[in-house]
């Protein structure tokens, strides 16, 4: 695996420290940056490929790539020189507290511009729900963690923000743990819509509702019901009411 640190590799490192506009002094304070939280490698490797290199995933705030970090692998979330945020913190700050509830990939090593996380080895949602290789009792055991760890975020105050769109935002990994991402929009301040939003998409209208259509009781009017009465009173009978939709 090409290691970006090498010298010989120094065009690809500027390529995504300093994504998508180059600056030579953004380059160089960020390698500064990167040394200082004792990264020794950035590596090619990921789904997607952008110039002649492969990262993790892209957002609007980052780039993610793998990284080494004390003789271990995780992802390196760098953010980007036109994302619209001045630095990680907030978000780290979020993650953190998504991680005290053991939610979210966990927080390793933070600066300005760079969050070192677990490394979640996994598939898209839409593509782990679509396979046939996966059983359905596989499929109602995930989505049950899904609905859990987002009832989890409930309790915590903290809106993830974008559960909605549960496609970018899950992976789920090899050992069939789905891992709620990218808290780059979450909010304390806001009121909780993780459970409403993700089991608005998962039972009734998002990408992976078609995929459980043959595995669960489809009541489209008592699962809104369920919804509902949770959005006016978050409560743990409440949540095991829309949890329980999965059991009928
Ligand atoms: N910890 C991680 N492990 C593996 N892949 C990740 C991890 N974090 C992010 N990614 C990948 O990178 C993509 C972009 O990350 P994200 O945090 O959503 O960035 P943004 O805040 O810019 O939207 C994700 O959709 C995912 O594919
Ligand atoms: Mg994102």
């Amino acid at each position: 695996m090409e290691n970006l640190l090498d010298s010989k590799n120094k065009e690809s490192l500027k390529f995504v420290l300093t994504f998508p506009l180059f600056s030579q002094e953004i380059f160089e304070s960020r390698k500064k940056e990167l040394l200082s939280l004792d990264i020794n490698g950035i590596f090619s490797l990921g789904n997607l490929q952008l110039n002649k290199i492969f990262v993790l995933g892209k957002g609007s705030v980052g780039l993610v790539t793998l990284a080494r970090y004390k003789q271990k692998y995780f992802a390196l979330k760098i953010r980007r020189t036109d994302a619209n945020r001045p630095d990680m913190y907030d978000e780290v700050a979020y993650q953190s507290l998504a991680n005290s509830s053991g939610i979210g990939p966990f927080l390793v090593n933070f600066s300005e511009n760079f969050i070192l996380m677990e490394y979640i080895r996994g598939t898209n949602i839409i593509d782990w729900y679509s396979s046939a290789r996966i059983s359905k009792k596989r499929k109602i055991k995930c989505t049950s963690l899904i609905l859990k760890q987002c009832y989890f975020l409930d309790c915590l105050k903290l809106d993830h923000g974008q559960l909605n769109r549960l496609d970018c935002h899950i992976i789920i990994s090899k050992d069939d743990r789905p891992v709620i991402l990218d808290f780059e929009t979450s909010s304390t301040n806001r009121r909780m819509s993780n459970l409403t939003s993700a089991s608005q998409s998962i039972f009734l209208n998002g990408p992976i509702h078609s995929h459980l259509l043959d595995s669960i009781h489809y009541d489209r009017k008592l699962i809104m019901k369920k919804i509902k009465a949770y959005k006016i009173e978050m409560n743990e009978e409440r949540f095991d009411n829309i949890l329980n939709i999965l059991k009928i």
